[in-house]
């Protein structure tokens, strides 16, 4: 079974991966020092397609278990947290109680956010089973939406385990399948292993479990060692992981979040390769490599007709990364060498997205 380790300040933890691992739930927490009572959170659709076997799983092992599952969509707010905190005090969940995160990003950010903060802290593992969740799964903790804004309450934390289960997404959509793909483009940019990743890209997009796991491993790998290095988010280090982000966030908030984060993270892919051109000379072969792989997967790779350059452009303002009055732009200065800038003007921005508009 491959393996990764992740070694934080409170915590150390291994990713498993392997197909069909889930049916091993039970076996892979043994030594883990947990009680045998388990909170699963999840959705219902994921329950009602994989829920039997991590069912099976623990129930061989002597698991006392329940079910939480949350609404799905946009719905990572403090309601459904609470609603989390019911059902850990139902199940008489104490710290050395397990929660199982049994779902895609949504389930993840639920999950993870009330582990964190139940009792001050629960045992919390993670089974993704999308593959943009997968692939970039949550390292170094989580956020959740407020009223007032998304992602606006967070929290540093780890899980005691990851499972990676290549099965799962077996059952995904297409259109939801292809999501993961848009962060594992954004890895082989930041390693630089583009030109591996489009000889296996057929065998990615067919599905085949060794190649869904060999992108996985190389994505967490890329996300473990820049978070390890900058746990808090504050050394510019794993601020490089947010490659696309900044244009992806103010696209999905401009289409008021009708459009997956995947897609919108792929035409900010396409954004931030063209500014890159402008502004460090990244070559136009690359971008152009970089695009048609996306669109290859059946991503989108320009921006959709209708939206206002200059509303894009408060949605950048209102950025986590925005400082000193500026804007921090990701930009490719090469393949596997990645710059942070401040020095990008409203008018290079509207340019690069000129450049990918339909
Ligand atoms: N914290 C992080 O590091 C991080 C990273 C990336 C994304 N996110 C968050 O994750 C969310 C996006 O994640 P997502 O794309 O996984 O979305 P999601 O969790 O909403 O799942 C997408 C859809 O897939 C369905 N689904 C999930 N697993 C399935 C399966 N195995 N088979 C069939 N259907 C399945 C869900 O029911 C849902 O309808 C966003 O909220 C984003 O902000 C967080
Ligand atoms: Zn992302």
């Amino acid at each position: 079974m491959k393996k990764l380790h992740a070694k934080f300040k409170y915590r150390e933890y291994d990713f498993l991966y392997g197909s069909g691992l889930i049916n091993k739930t039970a076996i892979l927490l043994t030594g883990l020092k947990v009680d045998k009572n388990v909170l699963i959170v999840s959705e219902k659709i994921i329950k009602k397609l994989h829920g039997a076997k991590l069912e099976t799983s623990l129930k061989k092992s002597g698991y006392k278990y329940s079910w939480h599952l949350v609404k799905g969509g946009d719905n990572k707010t403090l309601a459904e947290i609470s609603k989390i905190y019911s059902a850990c005090d139902k199940q008489k969940i104490t710290r050395n109680s397990v929660i199982i995160a049994f779902g895609g990003g949504l389930v993840q950010d639920l999950a993870c956010y009330s582990s964190a903060t139940y009792k001050r802290g629960i045992n919390f593992v993670q089974i993704p089973t999308t593959l943009l969740i997968q692939a970039d799964v949550n390292i170094g903790g989580c956020a959740v939406d407020l009223p007032e804004g998304k992602s606006m309450i967070g929290t540093f934390y780890q899980p005691i385990l990851v499972i990676q289960d290549t099965d799962l997404v077996k059952s995904l959509p297409e259109s939801i399948y292809i999501d993961g793909i848009a962060e594992i483009v954004k890895y082989a940019i930041t390693n630089n292993f583009i030109d591996q990743l489009e000889k296996d890209f057929p065998k990615l997009l067919n599905r085949t479990p060794k190649i869904i796991e060999k992108y996985n491993y190389l994505s967490n790998k890329i996300k473990t060692d820049l978070t390890q290095q900058d746990e808090t988010d504050s050394a510019d280090i794993r601020i490089k992981i947010d490659l696309g982000h900044t244009f992806s966030h103010a696209i999905e908030a401009e289409m008021e979040y009708k459009i997956s984060h995947g897609k919108a993270l792929s035409i900010g892919l396409c954004a931030a390769s063209m500014l890159s051109a402008k502004k460090l000379n990244f070559p136009m072969k690359k971008v152009e490599q970089i695009t048609n792989l996306l669109a290859k997967a059946g991503l989108p790779v320009s921006l959709p007709q209708g939206l206002r350059l200059e509303s894009l452009l408060s949605h950048i303002k209102k950025d986590k990364k925005y400082r000193n009055n500026k804007s921090v732009f990701i930009l490719i200065k090469n393949l596997g060498k990645l710059e942070i800038s401040d020095k990008i003007s409203e008018q290079d921005v509207k340019n690069a997205l000129k450049q990918i508009t339909q």
